[in-house]
């Protein structure tokens, strides 16, 4: 399967940061490899430009939410219809900052992977343990729990992220064989051609180790995909 490495950039960004996206391009003289898949997911003022700069340089565009619904009465929302038609290929829904500060349960994940879906884009479905949650056991089946209420019946082209809440922006990572259990129980759960992304804390110092777990399929990358030199060499770590 051929490995997905995506820069979440969060609410960062400027236009004036088409220079890091040019500055990463120029790190692979020019043009992206073939042999992964290059996603940045900037904040959605930024999804046209970058989609107009850099599609055409093997970079693919995507959100990092989007509403359930195609258009209506929602104000400061952005449907998934809108982010394709700006040049958006993917959305993430229902990362732990969404499920935390705006309260979004499993159904309305699955709802806006829906409507992901609708629009003709591929949707990362993110879950992922609390600390408390690991440290009681139960992060099985609390991830167990997200994948069975977040994935639509009917999902079709979709992506999973693992990304423990503890791990995110804390440099801390679990271990090797903690993030081979997990994606092992997720692959069990998904279909063989699901690609399954690690994310949290992921740096070009634990890449390499990270994306050579079987059943990790590419990374979900937050800080770090803010520097090109940095997501550069993540990238790499994946050829
Ligand atoms: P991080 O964030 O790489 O900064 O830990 C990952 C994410 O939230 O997607």
């Amino acid at each position: 399967m051929k490995p997905l490495l995506a820069g979440n950039w969060k609410m960062n960004g400027l236009s004036a940061s088409v220079n890091e996206v040019e500055k990463l391009i120029g790190m692979f003289d020019g043009s992206a490899p073939d042999d992964v898949d290059i996603l940045i997911c900037p904040p959605a003022t930024l999804v046209g430009l970058f989609a107009t700069e850099f599609s055409d340089e093997g970079i693919a565009i995507g959100g990092q939410d989007c509403h359930r619904k195609a258009s209506g009465a929602h104000t400061g929302d952005i449907s998934a219809e809108m982010l394709a038609d700006a040049g958006a290929a993917f959305v993430i829904v229902g990362h732990s900052e969404r499920r935390a500060d705006h309260g979004e349960t499993d159904a309305v994940v699955c709802a806006k992977a829906e409507a992901a879906q609708r629009a003709g884009m591929t949707a990362i479905i993110c879950v992922g343990e609390t600390e408390s949650e690991r440290k009681a056991g139960r992060e099985k089946d609390v991830v167990g729990a997200q994948l069975s209420g977040s994935i639509p019946r009917q999902a079709e082209n979709y992506v999973i992220a693992y990304e423990p809440v503890w791990a995110i922006g804390t440099g801390m990572t679990p271990t090797i064989e903690d993030i081979a259990a997990m994606h092992d129980f997720i692959r069990d759960r998904t279909r063989k051609d699901v690609r399954i992304l690690y994310g949290g804390s992921v740096k070009p110092g634990n890449a390499r180790e990270i994306l050579a777990v079987q059943n990790v399929n590419g990374a979900l990358v937050g800080g770090a995909s803010l520097k090109a030199e940095d997501f550069a060499a993540i990238i790499k770590a994946a050829l």
